[in-house]
């Protein structure tokens, strides 16, 4: 059952609304009260409208949008931090909004992780000490947290930093121990808040490597809110992007650039390196299965940069793109691959 997988989240008509009697108003929302309306008429803050996502067991789920479009409000639905108006979330199939306290204490524990933009690592604790907090909080004795909050130390790159205090880290390091503490507990559901926004951009590029060579190992669920369009697409398997508190477009990388859903979006996507981006997928001229595979060749999912670096290098006129077992896709030549290259918008 796609429901009960370990992890999946499911986000059914979730809405939100901040203020005193949000009940009262869900119906007109529903109707289509503007976020504008409901505060101008009623006092009221619309968070989120009508929200509908499923994120897959072992994917990356990226929210993105801009300051005040709701993505906090989304993500802190997920382990219930905030009650939603109306709507579930379902993780592995349970309703994080009908648990009660014990079960949802329960879950927060063991089901979910959380790394934040500020670390909010504890000042007096080492290294060590922080990225086994959780473990000692569930009980795990000593030895035991010891060995594996050094393992995961070391898989962040802090190998040798245990005894360090956090004030004798830089931001880049602060937010390795975060993600170390994090992903000590095992939680299954990983929630990243802005986790990178405050670093500095060659750091916060390793930051996502770290990240993306964990994840083939770890294979958890990962939440993670951004609102850099070059970050989304590195990193989201999915990205949702959010507008006064609306999904405007979801979809994979492929989709956001290459059918940006409106002006809004098309204005990210003007500013990315659509060679980097796009795949020779997308662009390839389809081919029959019998296709023959002799010159030069590309492996399905490459970008359309690392293309044209083949051709250059191979002197092809076109090349032949092929899946994990050889089989001829299609085919893509320069004039093709340049054209997807340069935005058209
Ligand atoms: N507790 C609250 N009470 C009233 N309104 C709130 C509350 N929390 C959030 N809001 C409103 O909900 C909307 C979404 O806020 P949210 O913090 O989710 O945005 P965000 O996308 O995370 O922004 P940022 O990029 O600045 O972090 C905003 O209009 C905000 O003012
Ligand atoms: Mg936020």
């Amino acid at each position: 059952m796609a429901d009960t997988k370990f992890g999946g989240i499911k986000i059914r008509n979730l809405y939100k609304i901040f203020g005193p009697n949000s009940q009262a108003y869900v119906e007109a929302v529903k109707k289509g009260l503007s976020k504008t309306e409901l505060n101008a008429r009623h006092g009221h803050v619309l968070g989120l409208r009508d929200i509908n996502i499923e994120m897959p067991s072992g994917s990356i789920q990226v929210i993105m949008g801009l300051s005040g479009s709701g993505k906090s409000t989304l993500i802190r639905h997920i382990n219930r931090l905030i009650d939603p108006t109306a709507g579930e979330v379902l993780v592995d199939g349970v309703d994080v909004v009908k648990m009660n306290e014990s079960e949802l204490r329960e879950f927060r524990r063991h089901q979910t992780a959380m790394v934040f933009q500020k670390f909010a690592l504890l000042p007096h604790r080492s290294v060590l000490d922080n990225t086994l907090y959780g473990l000692e909080v569930q009980g795990v004795d000593r030895a035991k947290s010891v060995e594996i909050a050094m393992r995961w130390i070391d898989r962040v790159g802090l190998k040798g930093f245990e005894t360090k205090y956090p004030n004798q880290l830089s931001g880049g390091m602060q937010q390795r121990v975060g993600l170390a503490r994090a992903l000590a507990n095992d939680a299954p559901v990983l929630l990243m808040d802005e986790a990178y926004s405050a670093l500095d951009p060659l750091i916060r590029s390793d930051m996502q490597t770290v990240l993306l060579d964990l994840q083939k190992e770890i294979k958890k669920t990962i939440v993670f809110i951004t609102h850099d369009l070059d970050e989304a697409l590195r990193l989201g398997d999915q990205i949702a992007i959010l507008r006064d508190g609306e999904v405007i477009q979801q979809g994979s990388s492929q989709d956001i650039v290459l059918r940006p859903a409106d002006d809004y979006i098309a204005n990210f996507a003007r500013e990315v390196n659509r060679g980097r981006v796009i795949h020779v997928d997308a662009v390839m001229q389809p081919v029959a299965a019998g296709h023959p595979v002799n010159g030069a060749t590309v492996a399905a999912g490459s970008s359309v940069e690392d293309a044209i670096k083949i051709i250059a290098r191979e002197n092809h006129k076109d090349l032949v793109v092929v899946d994990q077992a050889g089989m001829p896709l299609g085919t893509v030549d320069l004039k093709r691959l340049a054209s997807a290259a340069v935005s058209h918008h």
